[in-house]
């Protein structure tokens, strides 16, 4: 059989030969003799192909005769003839003798020297001997093969419920008669046509779907503005909006799945798509400036990238509008386009806002199935299930009611009775009609498709509350003043890409915005505690005095109490109010001698003092704590004055203290502490005032007031009180003193050297200054990082 043709977008002649070949070899003979002078008068493209009925080499014959001078004429032939003899795949045999023993390849695809030439990446594969005793053989012309010309399936749907069952029942209509190619051809088309038709059905559906949640949740917003929404109204609020987000997400799986194939379909650069849509690509362009060719500006790139659906939904009202008077009704628009009405109203607020169109609001009163219309509208009316239910010879109540569920059977029987459907005996139940319609049903579909109903229908159904009104606002558009097919988004950069393609001279580039506020450095920020210790500090190092080391939390019973004069038995030493340590739980080494003193004046006094009279305990003395004041710092630095020849010290100290306190609003369990001492010859309580005020008042606060107080280790001892002027009243800001003779005679000062001291906290002023009440606020895991970011560098005044 000769097949002649063309293909399109081929000039030359196609012919196709398919042949059984003849059994005896002179015939065999004379058929190729014939092919020949055919293929000679015939100019164009040959495929002889078929069951040659002979075979080219003895290897090509398993377990059956190889005839030599047969094989002989069949070389010569596709010598002459120059046609190729492709390498086949698959398999060595095409033909299997029916008993199974004998194997040959009789079958052959041969290809002329056109056909190469113009696909030079053709196969030929034998496949699976399904069919016959021989193999179909394949001729492929292309490297990739993309099968027959596919119909729109996206991936995206093939996860949705109810896909598979509309392929299947499609693919088991009936085909009709005819050959099994085209009822193949006609299943593929009831797929295809069953395909379409759900997806137009359920883009409907939700689309309307979706309306109408949009608007149920609006509603219930509405409620909410006015009184408080139940919990009910609020979950319900909350499953309505998942449901728009699932839908959504169809959605947007859809519009992806477009936009690649149009990227299929019309090339983009950056994407490995197949060979095809490779070849389109332009080549990149090698820029003149540079020798080596430049990857894409990103510029260019970013146009290629998938419209967003805000773009879509742009382009569809602006490019409406260019051939079009309005847009009547954004709704209709929106289902009309496939794009969710919501999307088109923001591109309309959007447009109107810069005058592109000018949008009029319009609202209108639609009906939308209540819970109960929705069950009836997917299972049908209870009147109807009712009458369903009743077989032709009646039933009794009880099994109906059983049969049915109560709220069925009820509303069931009333409407059946209704409508004269039923006879309703005493204990009996029949059937009045032998046939009955779900009007309600249809009805209550028809609303759900938004299709208009008379009067009278709406009434009854909002009477049996299967329908409730809902507030659909929408907008009205036309061209505004400022309106053009196209919202061209103004260029913010003057770009090299832009310069040299003169892109820049139509570019519209957007003003600059001087009053635009820079983005906030991102920076590390000073605790106010660190902001407040700096100012501390600085008054400090500007009345002349130096930081003592403070580096030691860890400190022993004998610095932080012993050394101060504090007696063993005093309960600030108890563990309920210090932080005792378990590891290691004493010290090693104490200076002996000056610990041998300070025992003798806690038990027996000295110096003018009487002492404690009690049994001082060196174990007592040894225990670790966590220091409780930084005044065991300054026992340590007045120690070691004492053992060099006099010299007047001013030092000061800001670090961190612990006490076993109860945690609350106004107190940690560590906190810091202030301290300031001076030691020197003949310093008098006057001295001690003077240098408070001084300080004070550098803290923004003169006005200072003194109370008589108690330390162990000062005598007199002062609390200190501030006139706040922000707060207008009197505050405790510290607590200060003159250190005793009984703490400072044993270290070996000098008997007329005195020392002045006090002591503050600094979250205390830190609080005042930055206006924070709860010191939770101010220190531990619960501050907030933004309140640290935001506070004000520095404040002055306290
Ligand atoms: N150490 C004292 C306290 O913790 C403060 C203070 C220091 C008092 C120096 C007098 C002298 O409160």
């Amino acid at each position: 059989m000769l097949i002649k043709g063309t293909i399109r977008g081929c000039l030359e002649s196609f012919f196709v030969i398919n042949l059984y070949g003849p059994k005896l070899a002179s015939n065999k003979r004379q058929l190729w003799a014939n092919i020949l002078s055919l293929m000679s008068s015939n100019e164009g493209i040959w495929i002889i192909m078929g069951d040659f009925n002979a075979v080219r080499f003895a290897h090509e014959r398993f377990n059956s005769v190889f005839n030599p001078s047969e094989a002989a004429d069949f070389n010569r032939f596709i010598h002459e003839a120059g046609l190729f003899d492709l390498n086949m795949g698959g398999r060595r045999f095409t033909f299997l003798s029916s008993n199974g023993d004998s194997l040959s390849k009789l079958d052959r695809i041969l290809l002329c020297k056109n056909y190469i030439n113009r696909w030079p990446s053709s196969s030929i594969q034998a496949l699976p001997r399904i069919w016959s005793d021989h193999c179909p053989v394949a001729l492929k012309s292309i490297g990739s093969d993309f099968g027959p010309r596919p119909f729109k399936c996206f991936n995206s749907w093939l996860g949705i419920d109810g896909f598979d069952i509309v392929v299947n029942d499609a693919a088991c209509l009936p085909t009709g008669n005819g050959n099994s190619d085209t009822k193949f051809l006609t299943k593929l088309k009831n797929i295809k046509s069953a395909i379409k038709q759900w997806n137009s059905s359920r883009l409907h559906s939700n689309s309307i779907k979706m309306a109408s949640l949009r608007s149920d949740i609006d509603s219930l917003e509405l409620i909410a503005e006015s009184r408080p929404l139940s919990a009910l109204e609020k979950e319900t609020r909350l499953l309505w909006k998942k449901e728009i987000f699932e839908l959504d997400v169809l959605a947007n799986n859809d519009l992806k799945q477009k936009a690649r194939v149009k990227w299929t379909l019309e090339g983009t650069p950056k994407r490995t798509l197949t060979k095809h849509t490779l070849d389109k690509q332009p080549k990149p362009k090698i820029s003149k400036f540079s020798s080596r060719p430049s990857p894409p500006p990103p510029i260019h790139r970013l146009r290629h990238l998938p419209p967003s659906l805000h773009q879509m939904a742009e382009e569809a009202v602006l490019g409406f509008l260019e051939h079009n008077e309005q847009i009547g009704d954004s709704g209709e628009f929106a289902l009309e386009k496939g794009i969710s009405h919501e999307e088109i109203v923001n591109v309309i607020k959007s447009l109107n806002g810069f005058r592109f169109v000018d949008a009029q609001d319009i609202k209108k009163e639609r009906w939308q199935l209540t819970a109960e219309g929705k069950t009836y509208a997917a299972t049908g009316s209870p009147e109807f299930q009712l009458f369903m239910a009743i077989p032709p010879e009646g039933i009794s109540r009880v099994e109906l009611q059983k049969k049915l569920g109560d709220s069925v059977f009820k509303i069931g029987c009333q409407q059946a009775i209704k409508n004269k459907w039923v006879e309703m005996g005493k204990s009996q139940v029949s059937r009045k009609v032998a046939h009955v319609d779900d009007n309600v049903k249809a009805l209550l579909i028809k609303i759900n498709d938004g299709e208009a109903l008379n009067q009278e229908d709406i009434d009854a159904l909002k009477r049996r509350k299967l329908i409730s009104p809902q507030i659909w606002k929408g907008y009205s558009v036309k061209k505004g003043p400022n309106y053009a097919p196209k919202r061209r988004k103004p260029a913010t950069d003057l770009t090299r890409e832009n310069l040299q393609s003169g892109e820049w001279k139509e570019l519209q580039f957007k003003e600059y915005n001087f009053l635009a506020k820079g983005f906030p450095v991102e920076g590390g920020c000073l605790h106010p505690l660190l902001k407040v210790r700096r100012q501390m500090q600085m008054i400090f190092l500007q009345m002349g005095f130096e930081e003592m080391p403070t580096n030691n939390y860890v400190e022993s019973s004998f610095w932080n109490f012993d050394a101060l004069f504090q007696p063993q038995q005093h309960p600030a030493r108890d563990s309920h109010d210090t932080f005792f340590l378990r590891e290691p739980s004493t010290t090693k080494i104490l200076p002996e001698d000056y610990v041998e003193r300070v025992k003798r004046i806690h038990e027996s006094g000295g110096h003018g003092s009487r002492g404690y009279g009690y049994d001082w305990k060196r174990e007592e003395a040894n225990k670790n704590l966590l220091r409780t004041h930084t005044t065991a710092v300054s026992s340590r630095m007045l120690y070691a004055l004492a053992k060099k020849p006099f010299e007047a010290k001013r030092y000061y100290s800001i670090d961190r203290v612990f006490r076993n306190e109860a945690v609350d609003r106004t107190h940690l369990a560590e906190f810091h502490q202030i301290e300031g001492l001076i030691c020197d010859r003949g310093l008098s309580l006057g001295d001690l005032q003077g240098v408070l005020h001084d300080f004070f008042s550098r803290l923004g606060m003169s006005n200072l007031r003194f109370k008589p107080a108690y330390n162990p280790y000062t005598e007199p001892s002062m609390e200190i009180f501030g006139y706040h002027e922000g707060l207008k009243k009197w505050v405790e800001v510290g607590n200060s003193g003159m250190f005793r003779p009984e703490m400072l005679l044993p270290m070996g000062l000098p008997e007329d050297v005195t020392v002045i001291a006090w002591g503050l906290s600094l979250e205390r002023p830190t609080m005042i200054l930055y206006g924070i009440d709860n010191i939770r606020d101010l220190f531990g895991h619960k501050v907030d990082l933004g309140l640290i970011k935001s506070n004000p560098i520095c404040r002055i005044g306290l």
